[in-house]
């Protein structure tokens, strides 16, 4: 069992110590109960967390909850690492707000600020985001991380829809949305890191505004030009229609540019 704190400039806003938001990580040992687990996890938590807009008892709570009601019973299965995880006996009084290739998403009612992201079992990265979630601080394109579990991640909630969901309810994506991305990408970079995986669901729109919801391999080595990708398609195809005439595009749609993209990638 180890238990860390990063509590060190995990939030840049302002630089002010006050404005730091550690986040408690805990690499949770196999033998343990999980009321042990908790336990000590609360007591680091309690002299870490007094910052959180939350308050300690909120996170303690949804702690309590995700172990004894989401944890318990929630099966997350991911049969292909190249489509979206499977989720199946969500316990009442939870939701999926999304689900990616590895992970599925969560909010709890009662504490819907919140987003409790789960990894499939065997899916890794985990450690991975949190990191990077301690690099960038706070900014308002960007989730942050309250909270990293061994296999689960607490994070700030994001409103708004994927820009994926956004093309199949006919919502238009505005200039300013992809604009917010691309500053919150060079934000991402004066940071130290790599954004990487940028594609129409893993970015939000929210009052014509863009967000970042997926941040999980910004410490990737590798370019990765998924973003300057759709940008072409949406400056070339998406534009000159959607600012007339916006539409919903049918899922099969959808899925078979995505499907056709992946192809693509992988010749060129
Ligand atoms: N902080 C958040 N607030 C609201 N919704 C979220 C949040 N994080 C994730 N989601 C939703 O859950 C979905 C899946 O989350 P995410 O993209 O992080 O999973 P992933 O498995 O890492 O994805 P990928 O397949 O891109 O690797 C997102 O597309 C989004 O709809
Ligand atoms: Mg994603």
């Amino acid at each position: 069992m180890r238990l860390f704190i990063w509590g060190d400039r995990f939030i840049a806003g302002g630089g002010e110590p006050d404005n730091w938001c550690p986040v408690l990580f805990d690499v949770l040992g196999s033998g343990l109960t999980l009321a042990v687990r908790r336990r000590i996890a609360y007591t680091k938590l309690n002299r870490v967390h007094n910052n959180l807009s939350c308050g300690v008892s909120g996170m303690e709570k949804l702690l309590e909850q995700i172990t004894d009601e989401l944890l318990g019973q929630v099966i997350i299965e991911s049969v292909n690492p190249l489509e979206p995880v499977k989720v199946h006996s969500i316990p009442k009084s939870w939701r999926v707000l999304g689900t990616g290739n590895y992970a599925a998403v969560f909010c709890r009612q009662g504490a819907e600020q919140y987003a409790v992201k789960i990894y499939a079992p065997g899916r890794p990265g985990i450690e991975e985001e949190a990191e990077v979630y301690r690099r960038l601080g706070r900014h308002p394109a960007y989730s942050e991380c309250y909270y990293a579990g061994a296999d689960f991640l607490i994070l700030k909630r994001l409103g708004g829809v994927t820009f994926y969901d956004a093309m199949k309810r006919g919502i238009l994506i505005t200039g300013q949305a992809i604009e917010d991305v691309d500053d919150a990408l060079r934000y991402a970079r004066s940071r130290g890191l790599r954004p990487h995986d940028i594609h129409a669901k893993n970015v939000m729109l929210r009052d014509g505004r863009g967000l970042i919801v997926d941040i999980s391999d910004f410490l990737k080595d590798d370019d990765c030009s998924m973003w300057e990708d759709f940008k072409k398609l949406y400056y070339r195809l998406y534009w000159p229609v959607a600012s007339r005439r916006v539409f919903p595009l049918p899922r099969p749609v959808l899925e078979t540019v995505r499907r056709g993209y992946r192809l693509w990638r992988r010749w060129n």
